[in-house]
């Protein structure tokens, strides 16, 4: 009886010490991986039409075989500290789970030390706010071991802007409101036109 009581006390102890535990913190990563981008400094990336080509590979200078644990790359675009201020939901926190920098996912691949490269069409459904890219490398557990970005650790260099498509679209959509205002306006006039014809027609 006491070692059933003992062993239910320690499985619950176990399960406790399992679901407390604290996930993968962006502090703890090293940052192993090179990320380059190719946009120009300053360039604007129209959503749904413009492309960029990322490239990532393990930065040499570590040692070789620290990456041995790698399994998959996910390249992500994040928020630069301009386009998260007075916005919570874009915030930045050292724990992984919780943190909201980097919100759309590029690619996901199986991890290679070199020759990586993607030509992105920014997706349509990007808003318009200012970027970087990092690239986060994953366990076979999924877990985050390490990192890249094309961005320095303050977050400030390399960064680039994307152009939502509902700010482009806005004067395309004000015509299409004029026309129709217009077309019910003319349609109206021929309403008015038509019965003044009958009416003196009438009168005749
Ligand atoms: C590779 O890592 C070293 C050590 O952290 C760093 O000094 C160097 O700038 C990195 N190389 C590139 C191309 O980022
Ligand atoms: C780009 O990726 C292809 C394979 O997808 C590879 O063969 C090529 O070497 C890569 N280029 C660079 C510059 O990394």
């Amino acid at each position: 009886m006491a070692a059933l009581v003992g062993f239910l006390m320690a499985s619950l102890l176990l399960s406790c010490l399992v679901s407390t535990s604290y996930g993968v913190t962006f502090s703890s990563l090293q940052k192993t991986l090179v990320v380059s981008a190719s946009h120009q400094q300053g360039k604007v990336l129209k959503a749904g039409e413009d492309k960029i080509t990322v490239t990532w590979s393990y930065n040499n200078t570590f040692p070789a075989g620290m990456d041995s644990a790698y399994k998959t790359v996910k390249l992500k675009l994040c928020y630069a500290a301009i386009s998260q201020q007075d916005r919570a939901w874009r915030k930045t926190d050292d724990k992984l789970e919780k943190d909201k920098t980097c919100q759309h996912n590029i690619v996901s691949r199986p991890y290679s030390p070199s020759n990586n490269n993607i030509t992105w069409t920014v997706k349509k459904d990007i808003p318009t706010a200012t970027y970087f890219i990092r690239a986060y490398a994953y366990n076979s557990a999924d877990e985050e071991v390490a990192y890249g970005q094309n961005t320095d650790a303050r977050k400030a260099t390399n960064l680039f802007q994307i152009e939502a498509i509902s700010g482009r679209h806005a004067s395309l959509d004000i015509a299409a409101v004029c026309f129709s205002a217009f077309s019910v306006v003319s349609l109206f006039g021929f309403f008015f036109l038509e019965r003044r014809k009958a009416k003196s027609a009438q009168l005749k």
